[in-house]
């Protein structure tokens, strides 16, 4: 018999304290529910996560000691329990009947009294009103300190787009539709969308539909991609002819924008170092049929990959802190420690430093980021042209983002798109 879906559910988020990204541990678990149970269970562990800081506040002021480490799993239990009485319109009742069901599935059936205790008090006395920062907003602590810092303005505006629902946003392939005529085939497959303001392929829909029922979705019409990623091709200046570097390239939404963007590149190198996720680039290539050359490299370690010519355009995507994309993956909140982000900044800065000795003179690199930590973002652009004399950093003109002196910062905007972060560097000609 299959497990109870709460079960599965508390299993899914011990495995996300325990270091595991959701994009890693929820599709097994999808895998062992009958598809009917496989939404629920996304939206529980979405939802657990996304506000696991105020229901974990709540849950410990709610238990006289915390449980011993082996039932660790029970603690995210009643968590998943707590956000379905908090955040769902599930009746409470049934939240705590199949809360106790699940407890047992999961070989405790000496803590039942205990679930069902806790949670008749939670659902009698209702939500305690949170008393931090961290818990009104459902952040740890040192990210709402460090956003607060850095952000003194807008702090308390990106945690609240944080938690909000991302819209589903698509990237039209231009050399299968224009704009304009795959939102008349939206409007006629009954999907309300608009235009987005300023990707110059996006369409944002209304409503998150699942991707087979986008038309010719299977054939290459278009791609699911948040607007500010997008936008690396209007900054890239792509022309024919030109060789182009994707220096951090999985799972390959930017590859493909490029490729889209302008086909008569010579030729698209694109790397990851990240072996599983190489396939995923292969797949979105071949769904949109693009060709690029693949690398399964460390990008910084030029004698793994490089074959000595130099490259036109380089994008690169660094690896970051990704606190632009919690509302799509609010595990983040999770997963990511302060300490990550002093060797985080190392590594951006040391990719920076050897992929702009391969950039030919004359050539454009974009830097960029899902981040909205300035230390990952236009401070490593400070430092690295402090250290490249020669390095010429171009404001683009564009009307989106802020201009932060070096770079433009797009915070995540709960209308539209993702927290992104773009610079644009030139070598000189000689
Ligand atoms: C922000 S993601 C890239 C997203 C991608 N550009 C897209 O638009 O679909 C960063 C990627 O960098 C890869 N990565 C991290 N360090 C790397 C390195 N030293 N060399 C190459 N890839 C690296 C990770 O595996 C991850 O896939």
């Amino acid at each position: 018999m299959a497990q109870p879906l709460r079960a599965v559910a508390a299993e899914v988020l011990l495995a996300v304290e325990q270091g595991q990204s959701l994009s890693q541990c929820l599709p097994p678990a999808l895998a062992r529910l009958p598809g009917t149970d496989r939404p629920t269970l996304q939206a529980l562990c979405y939802g657990s996560c996304r506000w696991f800081h105020r229901l974990d506040d709540e849950l410990h002021s709610r238990l006289k000691r915390p449980l011993r480490p082996g039932d660790r799993v029970i603690h995210h239990l009643m968590l998943v329990a707590l956000f379905q009485l908090r955040f769902s319109q599930q009746a409470s009742y049934a939240v705590l009947n199949e809360t106790v069901e699940a407890c047992r599935a999961l070989g405790k059936p000496h803590l039942t009294g205990l679930v069902n205790g806790v949670l008749r008090a939670a659902e009698r006395q209702g939500a305690p009103t949170p008393n931090t920062d961290a818990s009104r907003y459902s952040h740890p602590d040192w990210m709402v300190e460090k956003l607060r810092h850095n952000w003194p303005d807008d702090w308390s505006a990106i945690l609240e787009a944080n938690n909000a629902q991302a819209p589903m946003t698509l990237r039209v392939n231009a050399r299968r539709f224009t704009r304009t005529e795959y939102l008349a085939q939206l409007a006629e497959a009954g999907i309300a969308a608009s235009p987005t303001r300023f990707a110059p392929h996006g369409i944002q829909l209304e409503q998150p539909v699942p991707v087979d029922q986008l038309p010719w979705f299977a054939d290459g019409a278009v791609s699911v991609q948040d607007e500010a990623a997008q936008l690396c091709t209007t900054l890239l200046d792509l022309a024919p002819g030109q060789r182009v570097l994707d220096a951090c390239a999985a799972p390959g939404g930017k590859t493909c924008a490029i490729l889209e963007a302008c086909p008569e590149l010579a030729e698209v190198v694109a790397i990851d170092e990240a072996a599983a996720r190489l396939p995923r680039v292969e797949e979105n290539l071949e769904r949109l049929d693009l060709s690029a050359t693949l690398h399964q490299a460390d990008a910084g370690d030029l004698d793994q990959w490089w074959d000595g010519q130099a490259f036109d355009r380089i994008l690169l995507d660094v690896p970051c802190s990704a606190t632009g994309v919690i509302r799509r993956h609010p595990d983040i909140k999770l997963l990511r420690r302060e300490s990550d982000i002093l060797p985080l900044a190392g590594i951006q800065l040391g990719l920076l430093d050897t992929l702009w000795s391969i950039l030919k003179p004359g050539g454009r690199l974009v830097y960029a980021t899902c981040s909205v930590f300035p230390q990952e973002n236009h401070r490593i652009i400070q430092r690295f042209c402090k250290q490249q004399g020669a390095a010429v950093l171009r404001a683009p003109d564009v009307a989106w983002g802020r201009d932060m002196g070096a770079g433009r910062q797009l915070l995540p905007d709960p209308t539209s798109h993702d927290g992104f972060f773009y610079a644009v560097l030139e070598k000189p000609d000689s």
